[in-house]
């Protein structure tokens, strides 16, 4: 009872507080975004190369999972938009052996190439799959965890102050990736602390997976 009590406060002060919203989504949120309807044809939704497409192709489009890992920003900007595509040299030649891979340098603008990088990093770093819906995600976040967790995720948004506390800070990868789906899943439902609520009855089963891929997308 008293749990319910403070959460209806809280809904309340949600509800009264204007959400800031940010200017621009996060950065790999966006990323994958681009990714799922320009390159998962190929590079299959995970990056790892198993798109519809991969099996028609004489090269295999690469494991983007392991491949980025050693390639500069730089090098990636060049390999995906074709600009200075040839001027690579030496160790970062490796696996580039053809043309089969588009070049998309009129279709993306320099953010939107940011953000491809941005998921590209982040397929490269995850240890847990994204298991719900991001775009759901977004929408509760900016509803219901902003307040406290911040517009960017970092654990500084306006009621940290009000009431004195320090939410997890979603944007670091060793602290998200050291949680598992189930283990965020059953923080988020039950509650944490004093103060992170307990969003059983308020959010269903597939809200809080979407949350827990939205938040894992915030890690950057
Ligand atoms: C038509 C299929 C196709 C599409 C669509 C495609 N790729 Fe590729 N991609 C390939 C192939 C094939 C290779 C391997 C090229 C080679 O070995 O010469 C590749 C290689 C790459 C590499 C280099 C991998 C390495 O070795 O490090 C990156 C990065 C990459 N693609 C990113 C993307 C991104 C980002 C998109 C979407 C904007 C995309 N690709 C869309 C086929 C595709
Ligand atoms: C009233 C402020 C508040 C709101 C609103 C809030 N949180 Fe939290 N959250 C916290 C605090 C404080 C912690 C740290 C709890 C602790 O470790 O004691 C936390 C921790 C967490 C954790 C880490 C749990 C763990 O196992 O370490 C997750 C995940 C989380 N929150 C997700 C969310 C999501 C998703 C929402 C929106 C549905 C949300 N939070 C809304 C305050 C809040």
């Amino acid at each position: 009872m008293k749990n319910t009590i403070h959460i209806m406060v809280l809904l309340t002060l949600i509800a009264v507080s204007a959400p800031v919203v940010s200017a621009d989504p996060p950065l790999a949120y966006e990323g994958r975004r681009l990714f799922v309807s320009y390159c998962q044809l190929c590079h299959g939704t995970g990056g790892k190369g198993d798109g519809p497409l991969a099996k028609a192709m004489k090269i295999s489009p690469a494991d983007l999972t392991i491949t980025v890992r050693s390639r500069s920003d730089t090098i990636l900007t060049k390999i995906i938009t074709g600009e200075g595509r040839q001027t690579i040299t030496g160790r970062d030649r490796h696996n580039l052996l053809s043309d089969a891979m588009p070049e998309w340098k009129d279709v993306f603008n320099e953010r939107q190439v940011k953000a491809l990088i941005a998921y590209l990093r982040f397929l490269g770093g995850a240890k847990h799959d994204l298991m719900g819906d991001p775009e759901a995600g977004m929408q509760l976040y900016q509803k219901y965890c902003q307040v406290c967790h911040g517009v960017e995720g970092d654990g500084d948004g306006i009621m940290t102050n009000l009431i004195g506390i320090s939410p997890m800070d979603h944007t670091n990868p060793n602290v998200t990736n050291s949680l598992d789906n189930e283990e965020l899943v059953r923080s988020i439902l039950d509650g944490k602390g004093r103060f992170m609520p307990a969003w059983r009855g308020i959010l269903s089963q597939t809200d809080v997976e979407a949350l827990v891929s939205y938040i894992r997308l915030l890690s950057h």
